[in-house]
């Protein structure tokens, strides 16, 4: 019997659940399952994309031909040869003799050493944005090696704009008749298995993953299909968000994971009492005994937070197996960019604090803090004061806006009256960043210098923007103050068009850079700021940049810009031509035609939200 999953008009979900697998890979649990996604396009053509795990041959097979109804198989395209997505490769090529095999030559040459079927005569190889006309469709190529073995490519669909993203994009965890990211809490319910699956299965690739990422940030993708886990459609910045993260080695949360290793509970003593005392100082923790809870949770919760504490006992004049392995498998990892400190025991001769830092040395950037404890076959009361130091330290390293422990939702019925937050002030700025040899910018209006020992600002920035993920991915911006000179052309160029199809700074001559080498703009701007991103804020909608301002030119004595004086001198009144039913964007003049506006609506120009529109009059 079939089991599919329509995915869109032309496109069929063919693939399989496993829930009776211990260890994928034989070596990550999955106590929740797997899916192995396969993808059917029927289209003048018909194409398969990639197969599935031997294990549940029977019903791919049986969904390939349900999903054909009747129909050959003219084209199966091989993201991937890991053998979870291309075991039943052979026995596919038996039972569709005339398909061809869409793949490049890496693949080819992996295809011969899995298997013995006459991949030559059937092999249509592709590069590096080769196309392939289905009919309605046209499919084309990307490289994407070592995302997660060397002959990974990804594929888009130009036509319904949708990304096959390899391994790419993928969860753990079997999908429980749900095949949508949007039909399930996600974020509740499976963002830890999907930071799992991408720490422990491509983790140690971030350079290349955020090779793809830039790739993709090029394309409108409506639509994700990874060959694990759900199909994304809505809300796909924030998982890219995600990704910017994790490839970057960014910690997600400010805040501690202590992992101890412990015989005789003596050290997990030492560890409990750290985790009471960072508590008392409103420090996010999270623990786990290695000895007990997998090795590849431990690897996800080190990309998670930013600051890792490791607790371990001297065994054998090392540290303690469970730690030893933990800690090359954060080494394999390529884990940088945290900050550590370290517990050590031992009943003769503690040796585990040193041996621990050597192994997390191979990692880069990471920062210890200096005062690691060392007990000496258990806690006394007199090393309390020690731990409390211990601490303290950790506490004075978190920045202080952080270490309130998260707040409880407090359930109200008060009013919230959106004229009331417009009563706020608020600048225009002209937010600008270099990534590569691409400079890019956009329009933002939340700029706040938030210490002046050291210089710090924070800026908010909406995630649909182009210039969001590129200073994720490089840490580093210019803000330039517009004055009140600034012309609508200014705000048009940089807020009402996307930097993923449109270079901004097409045909402008003057090229103003400040020492970070971002571009800034000099006319109706009185002054540029350059920030170097220290901590990201995850709000939602917006992330929120937490940056040590590098440099900082004052331009011209023209007064700023304000959020008000642009709409009562700066913007064109609105013109309707045609009595409409419908609602107006009240910062870019956007209509939406239709007697509701969903409260979730996004203005596709200017990307603010339902709260910025009134309805025509
Ligand atoms: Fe899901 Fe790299 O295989």
């Amino acid at each position: 019997m079939f089991c599919t999953k329509k995915i869109s008009d032309d496109l069929t979900w063919v693939g399989a659940n496993d829930r009776r697998l211990a260890m994928f890979e034989g070596v990550y649990s999955v106590p929740r399952g797997v899916s192995y996604n396969a993808y059917l396009l029927k289209d003048e053509k018909t194409v398969l994309f990639d197969t599935v795990d031997k294990a549940v041959s029977g019903v791919f097979f049986e969904n390939v031909e349900h999903a054909l109804g009747g129909r050959s198989l003219d084209y199966i395209v091989v993201h991937h040869m890991e053998p979870d997505h291309s075991a039943t490769l052979q026995e596919l090529i038996r039972r569709y003799p005339n398909a061809k095999i869409v793949c490049n030559e890496k693949t080819v040459t992996m295809i011969k050493q899995f298997f013995t079927f006459d991949i030559d005569a059937c092999a249509h190889v592709v590069a590096e944005g080769d196309t392939l006309e289905t009919g309605r469709h046209t499919l084309t190529f990307v490289m994407a090696p070592m995302v997660h073995w060397p002959e990974v490519m990804v594929s888009y669909d130009l036509t319904d704009k949708i990304l096959f993203s390899a391994d790419a994009f993928g969860c753990f965890g079997a999908l429980n008749g749900a095949i949508f990211a949007d039909e399930v809490d996600f974020e509740r319910d499976y963002l830890d298995e999907a930071r799992r699956y991408y720490t422990n299965i491509v983790g140690k690739y971030g350079t290349q993953v955020q090779t793809l990422l830039t790739k993709a940030s090029k394309l409108e993708i409506k639509m994700i299909c990874p060959l694990h886990g759900f199909v994304w459609r809505r809300n796909i910045g924030d998982f890219l968000s995600r990704y910017l993260l994790w490839s970057a080695y960014t910690p997600e949360k400010n805040g501690v994971m202590i992992a101890y290793a412990s015989v005789y509970g003596n050290t997990a003593m030492a560890a409990e009492i750290l985790s009471s005392y960072l508590r008392d100082r409103g420090i996010p923790t999270e623990m786990f005994d290695v000895s007990v809870t997998p090795a590849s949770e431990i690897v996800a919760a080190s990309f998670r937070w930013s600051h890792l504490v490791f607790a371990s006992t001297t065994y054998n004049a090392g540290i303690f197996v469970t730690m030893e392995a933990l800690l090359s498998d954060l080494v394999a990892h390529n884990l940088c960019n945290r900050t550590v400190a370290l517990i050590e025991n031992g009943s003769w001769a503690p040796t585990s604090g040193q041996l621990m830092r050597e192994q997390l040395e191979k990692c880069s950037n990471i920062r210890f803090i200096e005062n690691t404890i060392s007990i000496c076959s258990s806690v006394k009361q007199e090393q309390l004061a020690q731990i409390e130091a211990l601490a303290d330290a950790i506490a004075a390293d978190l920045p202080q806006q952080v270490q309130a422990a998260e707040p409880e939702t407090v359930a109200s019925e008060a009013v919230v009256d959106p004229d009331a937050l417009l009563k706020v002030p608020y600048g225009l700025y002209v937010l600008t960043a270099r990534e590569g040899d691409r400079d890019n910018g956009c329009i933002i209006n939340t700029v706040m210098q938030v210490t002046n020992t050291p210089n710090r600002i924070s800026i908010a920035v909406n995630k649909q923007n182009c210039t969001h993920d590129m200073i994720l991915r490089t840490g580093k911006f210019n803000v330039s103050l517009l004055t009140q000179e600034a012309q609508f052309e200014v705000f048009k160029r940089f807020g009402f068009a996307s930097g993923r199809d449109t270079d901004k700074f097409a045909g402008d001559s003057t090229v103003l850079r400040t020492a970070n080498g971002v571009r800034y703009i000099g006319e109706a701007v009185n002054a540029v700021l350059s920030g170097q991103v220290i901590q990201t804020v995850d709000c939602g909608t917006h992330t929120l940049f937490i940056a040590d301002v590098t440099e900082a030119v004052s331009l011209s004595a023209q007064p700023s810009v304000t959020y008000s004086y642009y709409f009562d001198h700066i913007k064109p009144k609105p013109v309707v031509t045609e009595k409409k039913t419908g609602y107006i964007c009240k910062i870019c003049g956007y209509i939406y035609e239709g007697d509701t506006l969903p409260d979730d609506f996004i203005c596709p120009l200017c990307k603010h939200g339902a709260a910025d529109f009134e309805k025509l009059q």
